[in-house]
């Protein structure tokens, strides 16, 4: 519990030659968003962080600004220029608090992975220590070389710990140890906590986190991606309570919403109180999306019925379960006209009502098969791949516009395409339909964009 008056210091001033990007890396897009934004969250959040003071590069301030204002990061009070060197961005964020400071959190932009968790733990602990160190243990074994390439000294590894950040200081200790570092004629350390040990000030350590990675490379940005998708999925509990409360009268149009997963939603969302219009080839209006003038048709009158349409889901999609040596080129045309081009067509119509009306939300059902093709699903799991990409795509290309696209991939679930296509499999084994929409509807309260949410089951998702 911390009363005093704590500034977060978030470092976004470097240009990030090693990740090599068109923007720096704390400007690329992770989830829809940029990792700064990611980064910026838990801070926001965290009822102990009075302000936070964005360090960064002359062409971004603007940029800055913008993202603080359209995502209500209240904190932010000054976005300053930085330096040349970390430590120069460092001391510039330092010297930009006031006299009155208590404590500062000084934290690349580029771990956008940090905790309330940690952030609370380290401001804890500075209160007592006066300056702290968030470090994780290493996995790999550390060997000391010299300048001929030789080992000169292998460490106790269990005396060795990998240094993340936020670091914590009392103020005047981090505003000295910088001034004292100048004077010495240090000017390249890329490390707060190295200067306040220079002063014989002792450094505590607290435990971070494996995952509050920092962005360096490209194939990071990879890994970042991953494990956004995990922790998506893993803050998915089902709550019929707080869907009713979000969804009560909200506008639904599901596409394939009279069997399988399409079904499920609507009986939830019924029961939620929202308004819902199950589509499909059958009902009125009809729609099938392989057919634009029936998407348009489709969304026009309900469009024109409701005034406002929050969220249109696709469930619609086949699957054809055959080896690329016996398939018919229809049948090929089929899965990719129904799966993806049947997706690009309605995401078109779509997106004109959705403008106009400045928000809206496209789920797509996908499957898991997206990860890899196996045997018998060149078509199948090649389109679902496609759909990923393609939303992925679409999702920052109408960022801007308040509209976000997802991807759902479920397991195997017990629906009529999968019987048609299987006969009879040990339906214990297949997740139910009614337990992936429940999954769908809680991940559609996530707040992200051109993210893939995998729904995998548990004992209590299979089927009875
Ligand atoms: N940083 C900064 N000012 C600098 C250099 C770095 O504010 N002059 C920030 C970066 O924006 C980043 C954090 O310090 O959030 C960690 O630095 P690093 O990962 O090295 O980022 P870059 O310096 O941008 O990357 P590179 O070293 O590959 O150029
Ligand atoms: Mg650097």
């Amino acid at each position: 519990m911390n009363l005093g008056k704590t500034i977060a210091i978030v470092l976004a001033a470097g240009s990030g030659e090693r990740f090599a990007g068109d923007d720096p890396k704390q400007f690329v897009k992770l989830a829809g968003h940029p990792v700064l934004l990611h980064t910026l969250k838990p801070f926001q959040w965290c009822p102990e962080i009075s302000e936070i003071i964005i360090v960064t590069l002359p062409a971004y301030v603007n940029r800055i600004w913008e993202i603080v204002r359209d995502h209500q990061i209240s904190k932010v009070k000054k976005v300053v220029i930085g330096g040349k060197t970390r430590q120069e961005s460092s001391k510039i964020g330092i010297d930009c608090c006031e006299d009155d400071t208590d404590y500062v959190l000084i934290h690349d932009a580029v771990r956008p992975f940090i905790t309330l968790e940690v952030i609370k733990d380290i401001i804890d602990a500075v209160e007592k220590y006066k300056a702290v160190d968030t470090v994780i243990a290493t996995a790999d074994t550390i060997v000391k070389v010299d300048s001929n390439s030789f080992i000169s000294e292998i460490p106790d590894r269990s005396f060795l710990r990998r240094g993340q950040t936020p670091q914590a200081f009392e103020y005047q200790l981090i505003k000295q140890a910088h001034e004292r570092a100048i004077r010495d004629g240090i000017e390249n350390s890329t490390d707060d906590c190295a200067l306040v040990l220079r002063l014989n000030h002792p450094v505590y350590t607290i435990n971070g986190d494996e995952q509050n990675m920092k962005i360096t490379y490209p194939l990071d940005l990879h890994i970042a991606d991953k494990l956004f998708q995990l922790r998506s999925q893993t803050i998915q509990t089902y709550d019929r309570e707080y869907l009713k409360h979000e969804f009560r009268d909200k506008v639904f149009v599901i596409i394939g919403g009279t069997s399988g997963i399409g079904e499920s939603l609507t009986d939830i969302l019924l029961e939620c109180e929202s308004r819902v219009y199950p589509l499909s080839r059958h009902t009125s209006p009809r729609i099938d999306i392989t057919d634009e003038e029936s998407i348009d048709n489709a969304l026009s009158v309900i469009f024109g019925k409701e005034q406002r349409v929050g969220f249109i889901i696709n469930c619609a999609g086949d699957l054809v379960r055959r080896n690329v040596e016996f398939m018919r080129e229809e049948e090929w045309d089929h899965i990719y006209d129904l799966n993806i081009k049947g997706v690009f067509l309605l995401s078109r119509s779509a997106l004109k009502y959705f403008k106009r009306q400045g928000f809206g939300y496209l789920m797509f059902v996908g499957s898991s098969s997206y990860t890899r093709g196996r045997a018998g699903y060149s078509a199948y799991s090649s389109s679902k791949a496609a759909l990923v990409n393609f939303s992925q795509a679409l999702a920052e290309e109408v960022y801007e516009y308040n509209i976000r696209v997802n991807v759902v991939s479920p397991g195997r679930v017990a629906t009529p395409l999968r019987y048609r296509n299987f006969g009879k499999e040990d339906p214990r084994t297949l997740l139910s339909p009614k337990y992936v929409a429940e999954r769908i509807l809680m991940s559609l309260l996530v707040d992200t964009t051109g993210s893939v949410f995998e729904i995998n089951g548990n004992e209590g998702a299979l089927v009875k």
